[in-house]
């Protein structure tokens, strides 16, 4: 959740998608105790104990208040959270050996508070659980007997939560329960399956994402479970929206403030830019590149796409981090063509929002995406998406109209609409009656609301 942490897309929607629902259901939050939540927190207060369960530790349930009025409740329990590092890993990236734990733990304290704990005074109606860290939740509350209904939300298919089947006692899972019907995925415990055998109901980001899921191709091996779920009507997509604070109008991050009927401005954010990376003076296009460096965003295809965009006269911006290949094999570009290519491993909002700003054109050639967020930033800030035609990128590019889709996962492909994109510039009245309809589109959340409030709605009546 981006007011404390955030490891990519999953963080910006956890804290819009509660507040835009806010006007419609009491809403609240709840996330582990990381290291960033509770000491950046003084404020935390103590307001509920949760009870060991099999393997599972006892721990503590604080609460803060957001300076909108949210309320979060924090699961405190320094031995699994309190680390360095991000939510799933250690410094080097690699994943902690004990997070079928730490979600374990984070799934049962949500099914406890729909079961209602005395001291806390209130319940949960309805559990919202996001990808598989959550997922486990719906279990325990099947295996309780508790009638809470639950909506999974995937936002990202690929990242499962595989554990091995000698920690069922440590979680509490039945044995019954390890079987194909139930959370067993090729002899592992599999917590994105078991969220989706037992939510209420099941939704992703996109709906093109939603129907990929249930092909061969994108369903990495859960195919034949999701058709199921398409079938019994339990599978919807539900595209997500970007929040307020992107506008390039008021964006305090900008020092050049710009809107549709004013695009001056975006010249001077792509200055600001240049001169931030170390880049050369220049007339030609900047591209940017702004997401984690794996191999779902078609890192390898940006990189091997980079020589041609310089050879035509245009200059590439990276940030994120990611897998170390791509890391340096970025470093190694942005060597070889100093002043045509700079790059900055981390993440930072500022210089993120600067970038999207700053550029013409967005890279994003993702083999899959669930929704993608970059994309949507990018179009409200004037960049113009070059994007493969795939999950929410279909859904929220319009090709030729508002950025440039291309089908195959190949460099040709790429190529092909890099020169569509440089061609466009060419053509000052093409580039910016183009940034003006991606400006003018509209990402609202109120939208997406209202698709949950219609899934919560369903699930709360199946469940009476
Ligand atoms: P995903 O969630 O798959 O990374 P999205 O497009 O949904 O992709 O979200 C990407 C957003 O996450 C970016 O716009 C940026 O705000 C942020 N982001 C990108 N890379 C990082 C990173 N390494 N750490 C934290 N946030 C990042
Ligand atoms: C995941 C997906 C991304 C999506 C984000 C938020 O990280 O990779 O496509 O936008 O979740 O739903």
């Amino acid at each position: 959740m981006s007011d404390f942490i955030k490891a990519g897309g999953l963080g910006d929607v956890s804290a819009a998608l509660p507040r835009s629902l806010r006007s419609l259901y009491d809403v609240r939050v709840l996330i582990p105790g990381y290291r960033q939540v509770v000491s950046e927190h003084p404020d935390l207060e103590i307001v509920a104990r949760l009870d060991a369960a099999h393997g599972l530790p006892a721990c503590e349930l604080g609460r803060v208040i957001s300076a909108d009025g949210l309320i979060i409740y924090v699961i405190v329990c320094p031995d699994l959270y309190d680390r360095e590092g991000s939510p799933y890993g250690d410094q080097s990236g690699t994943d902690f050996l004990d997070n079928d734990l730490r979600f374990a733990r984070l799934g049962l304290a949500a099914a406890q508070i729909a079961a209602g704990i005395g001291d806390l005074g209130w319940k949960a109606d309805l559990l919202h659980l996001n990808d598989w860290p959550s997922a486990l939740a719906s279990a325990y509350l099947a295996w309780g007997g508790t009638p809470c209904p639950s909506v999974l939300t995937i936002h990202n298919l690929a990242y499962q939560g595989l554990f091995d089947r000698n920690r069922l006692p440590t979680l509490g899972v039945p044995d019954s329960a390890f079987q194909i019907e139930g959370v067993e995925f090729h002899g592992k415990m599999s917590f994105l399956k078991a969220g989706i055998v037992y939510a209420s109901h099941v939704t992703t980001v996109s709906e093109t994402y939603a129907h990929e899921i249930t092909t061969p191709e994108f369903g990495c091996g859960l195919d034949g479970l999701l058709r199921r779920c398409e079938r019994e009507g339990r599978l919807t997509g539900i595209l997500n929206g970007i929040d307020e604070t992107w506008d390039p109008r008021t964006d305090a991050h900008l020092e050049s403030p710009f809107g549709t009927n004013d695009l001056k401005g975006k010249q001077s954010n792509a200055d600001e830019v240049r001169r931030d990376f170390g880049l050369a003076v220049s007339r030609g296009p900047l591209f940017a590149v702004v997401s984690r460096l794996v191999h779902q965003k078609g890192v390898d295809l940006t990189i091997e796409s980079t020589e041609t965009i310089v050879r035509q006269g245009g200059q590439v911006v990276v940030t994120g981090r990611g897998e170390d290949r791509f890391e340096s094999e970025l470093e190694t570009l942005s060597r070889r063509y100093p002043g045509q290519v700079g790059v900055r491993i981390g993440f930072e909002e500022g210089t993120a929002r600067r970038m999207f700003a700053g550029s013409d054109f967005l890279l994003m050639p993702s083999r899959f995406e669930p929704c993608g967020l970059s994309q949507m930033y990018a179009q409200r800030f004037g960049s113009l998406p070059i994007a493969r035609e795939t999950g929410g990128l279909a859904d929220t590019i319009e090709d030729g109209v508002t950025g440039f889709l291309f089908k195959d996962a190949s460099l040709a492909a790429m190529l092909g609409a890099i020169y569509r994109a440089v061609d466009a510039y060419g053509s000052r009245r093409k580039l910016n009656s183009m940034r003006k309809a991606a400006m003018g589109r509209s990402f609202a959340w109120t939208r997406s609301a209202a698709g949950y409030a219609g899934v919560y709605d369903r699930a709360t009546a199946s469940a009476v």
